[in-house]
């Protein structure tokens, strides 16, 4: 069974949860390959910043933020938005081919950000406290759990205290046929699946409920939790108390 999988998603590795660990070790950009295939098959795939960010930027200048890191920066929607108002802004992405589409746009409308190849479940290559907010937006669920948990501890490590955070992620179902429901999916651990057909083929998704989203994020006092006009959860909050916190590296 797992064989067959592995033959139709194209990751020909015996064991489903270590493969992922695998791929990620023999590949040398280190890249989902999905994601870099979807950008370089489509090209831009967001253009429209997500419909509540404009509330957010009011909400990110009424608490004095200045710097921003955007984890899954993908083609740079909100790299280029949030540039626009004012902040300065980083960003990661595991695709080097989304990296240089967002690296162009900003280039297009004379912006700057500071962007560059990095996977979430690694450390993340920024000092303690760098960042004043941290938006994730449809990127946080493509791992496994322990991976997912990972990347909160860095994100609170590199948040300042107080620090500002906006996640989005996918809702399953109630839909009767959800899109997911054609993807055929895989499930490898409680709440974390792998569709074996459509565009993100070989990609885990993991789906928080809103109870499991808060624990994951019991180091941020939340100011909202709701499902956004695009059907994600979306988790707005701020970084509890000012302990720092050093996982180990990775
Ligand atoms: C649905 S797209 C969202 C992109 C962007 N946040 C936006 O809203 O336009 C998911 C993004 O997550 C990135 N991604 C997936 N797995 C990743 C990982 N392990 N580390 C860093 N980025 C990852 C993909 O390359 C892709 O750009």
């Amino acid at each position: 069974m797992y064989e067959a999988f592995y033959e139709n998603s194209g990751l020909l590795f015996p064991s489903m949860v270590e493969s992922i660990h695998i791929y990620h070790e023999q590949n040398p950009h280190k890249t989902m390959p999905s994601w870099e295939k979807i950008f370089r098959e489509h090209g831009y795939f967001f253009l429209n910043p997500h419909p509540d960010i404009t509330r957010l930027a009011e909400l990110f200048k009424t608490h004095g933020v200045k710097r921003i890191l955007d984890i899954g920066c993908g083609t740079g929607r909100h790299l280029v938005y949030l540039s626009r108002m004012g902040f300065q802004v980083d960003g990661f992405d595991s695709s080097p081919h989304a990296i240089a589409l967002a690296q162009k746009w900003l280039d297009e409308e004379g912006l700057t950000a500071t962007i560059r190849e990095h996977l979430m479940e690694r450390s993340f290559p920024y000092p303690d406290m760098s960042f004043d907010a941290v938006i994730s937006i449809q990127v946080i669920h493509h791992n496994l759990i322990n991976d997912i948990l990972f990347t909160i501890s860095e994100i609170v490590r590199v948040l300042k205290p107080r620090g500002l955070i906006f996640i989005a992620v996918p809702v399953l179902g109630p839909k009767p046929v959800s899109p997911e429901e054609d993807w055929q999916f895989f499930q490898v651990e409680d709440g974390t699946y792998i569709p074996q057909s459509g565009p993100e083929s070989g990609i885990p998704h993991h789906y928080f409920t809103e109870d499991e989203l808060c624990e994951a994020f019991n180091r941020f006092e939340t100011l909202e939790i709701y499902v956004d006009s695009t059907d994600h959860r979306c988790l707005l909050g701020f970084k509890r108390g000012n302990k720092i916190v050093t996982p180990n590296q990775r």
